[in-house]
């Protein structure tokens, strides 16, 4: 019995040494210590062993199951170490590659409109923004543009039903105003707004901020000197404004405002296709017709309002030549605006 436990022994340091895996020892251990294994055949034989030997004889059993069972975890350890070793070698993450990657920026369009709205913002102009979903009414009949009138022509409209639509204009904010406020009304409201029209100078969706004053004695110097002012520190200090009469619906007198050039200052350039100014927005005094639609007293308070689109602006300051571009989120695009 004494040669078969050494025999065992030497037969399970053979089976140890050409253990490779912490599977192949969990193997031997079910082999060797499991419950019906190899050492608890030894112990069912003691009672087969004469009764003076049977001490020793258990306590050789005994040394034997100890000495696998600390075999098996001292080998197990140094697999698990291994093992991990190799796992976390395979899953290595290279983290200088992550030098190569594309961070976001803050896309133009809405750094030209903070630029915009903090000038306004420090003579005074409170901030507000409406709904893309539009009335007809707020949209088109409080602005002075009846159902079938011809000036609709001016704006394709996206209809989501006979009474509801994309906003084509963020004027569409003015007679919510004026409802809701009431004199002294100070107010510029940016808003993405919707046309089915589409080429190289239109989006059929695109960026528009609204400027609406109403109060006593509001005129269209006002109106002048506060465009002048936030040209000459959006562009430069040359900057100059000039008025052209135009026809809006909800203004009267209304006016298309120029600038002059901010890359050739005036003299010509293909940006201003040689005239030296460059249209950018349209405006007027607020028609006492909408004044009245809104509840105000057009013999007591005028206004002046304003709409451009943000669009249009970011072409000329960075000289886009499509406004397409902004809308492609092609990065090498976007990048350069970085700083
Ligand atoms: N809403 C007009 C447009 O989109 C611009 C405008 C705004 C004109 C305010 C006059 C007054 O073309």
């Amino acid at each position: 019995m004494k040669q078969q436990i050494e025999n065992i022994k030497q037969e399970f340091a053979q089976e140890l040494q050409n253990a490779t895996s912490v599977a192949n020892l969990q193997e031997l251990r079910v082999k060797y210590v499991g419950k019906s294994g190899v050492v608890t055949g030894l112990l069912r034989q003691i009672k087969d062993v004469a009764p003076q030997d049977r001490a020793s004889v258990g306590n050789m059993i005994n040394d034997l199951r100890k000495g696998v069972e600390v075999q098996l975890a001292e080998t197990e350890e140094k697999f698990a170490q291994v093992e991990l070793e190799n796992k976390l070698k395979a899953e290595q993450i290279d983290i200088s590659l992550l030098n190569g990657q594309q961070w976001g920026t803050r896309h133009p369009i809405d750094k030209v409109k903070d630029e915009i709205i903090d000038l306004f913002k420090g003579i005074g102009f409170e901030v507000c923004e409406g709904p893309e979903l539009e009335t007809d009414y707020y949209n088109f009949q409080a602005l002075n543009i009846p159902l079938e009138h011809p000036s609709r022509d001016m704006q394709d409209t996206f209809y989501i039903n006979d009474n509801i639509l994309l906003r084509t204009q963020t004027s569409a904010m003015q007679a919510r105003l004026m409802e809701k406020k009431g004199p002294p009304i100070k107010m510029l409201c940016p808003g993405k707004v919707f046309r089915a029209d589409s080429d190289a100078s239109h989006s059929p969706v695109f960026h528009q901020i609204e400027g609406l004053v109403v109060d006593t004695d509001i005129t269209l110097r006002d109106l002048k000197g506060t465009l002048e002012y936030v040209a000459q520190r959006l562009f430069d200090e040359q900057t100059q404004v000039r008025f052209r009469p135009s026809y809006f619906p909800f203004t009267e007198p209304s006016v298309e405002v120029d600038l002059t050039c901010c890359n050739c200052h005036g003299k010509g350039c293909s940006l201003c296709k040689g005239t030296g100014w460059i249209e950018v927005l349209g405006a007027g005094m607020v028609n006492p017709f909408v004044l009245e639609n809104c509840g105000i007293d057009s013999n007591k308070y005028t206004g002046y309002a304003f709409g451009f689109g943000i669009e249009r602006m970011a072409m000329i300051k960075y000289g886009i030549p499509d406004i397409r571009l902004f809308f492609e989120n092609d990065i090498r695009f976007l990048k350069q605006f970085k700083k």
